[in-house]
């Protein structure tokens, strides 16, 4: 697959490395195209660097790796991404983690398929790009679940197959109106991980939770 990387900072250089190792064909770009040649010369396999509209216009997904100041900034030099599968993995929260910077209004993920007409999903913003750089990310020979929320069913497909692209499990977080719920989550959790807590022990199993065993996050990949 062709993906285009909006961004040259850490998410983008985790996922853009790991895809790259896949054997995905990637293109970063950056409001300083350098920063995005260095950044794609040190990724290798090919990755090639340039601005946000050369990254936008090759990938059949672009992923949107910039900081939450940055979007409709980065969004404009992309130039027009109506109709593209765009994966989002921004996340509008800072220290102290109270309320989220969209707070009030639409989340993140909303206002960039609203300012795009993009076909977005919400991916890759639960977790640090420390775990991103992980081959794979898994923890006691369990693979990460990686959330998904979007409404386009193609571009749903795609967020999946990069998501076990990457050793994980695409999880179904549902449409794009529970993008801001992921956002929130991601931002209390973070909250969680800062003060020390391991937000892992207030989880039960899905099968007490629910009295019945998860099925849909062990589905295999179409
Ligand atoms: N790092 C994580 O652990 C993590 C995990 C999950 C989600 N996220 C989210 O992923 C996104 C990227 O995070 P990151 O850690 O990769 O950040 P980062 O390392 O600070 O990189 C931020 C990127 O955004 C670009 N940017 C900032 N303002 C811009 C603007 N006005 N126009 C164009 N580009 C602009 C920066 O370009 P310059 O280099 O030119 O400043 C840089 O390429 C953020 O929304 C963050 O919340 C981060």
């Amino acid at each position: 697959m062709r993906i285009g990387v909006l961004g040259a900072g850490n998410m983008a250089d985790a996922l853009a490395t790991q895809w790259a190792r896949k054997g995905h064909e990637v293109r970063i770009g950056a409001r300083a195209p350098e920063k995005a040649v260095a950044l794609a010369g040190r990724v290798g396999h090919g990755a090639r660097g340039g601005t946000l509209r050369d990254a936008a216009e090759f990938g059949d997904a672009v992923l949107l790796a910039v900081a939450h100041e940055g979007v409709a900034d980065a969004l404009s030099q992309a130039g027009p991404l109506a109709g593209r599968v765009l994966l989002d993995c921004t996340n509008p929260m800072e220290p102290p983690f109270e309320r989220l910077k969209t707070v009030g209004g639409p989340s993140a993920a909303r206002r960039i398929a609203d300012l795009t007409g993009a076909r977005v999903v919400k991916a890759f913003n639960t977790c640090p790009d420390t775990v991103w750089r992980m081959a794979p990310p898994e923890f006691g020979g369990r693979p990460l679940g990686v959330p998904l929320c979007g409404d386009d069913p193609d571009a749903l497909a795609v967020a999946r197959r990069l998501v076990a692209d990457i050793g994980c499990v695409p999880m179904d977080g549902g449409g794009l109106a529970r993008a801001g719920l992921l956002e929130a989550t991601t931002a209390f959790l973070v909250g969680l991980w800062v003060a020390g807590e391991d937000p892992l022990t207030m989880l039960p199993p899905a099968d007490a939770a629910m009295a019945r065993a998860p099925q849909r996050t062990s589905e295999p990949v179409a």
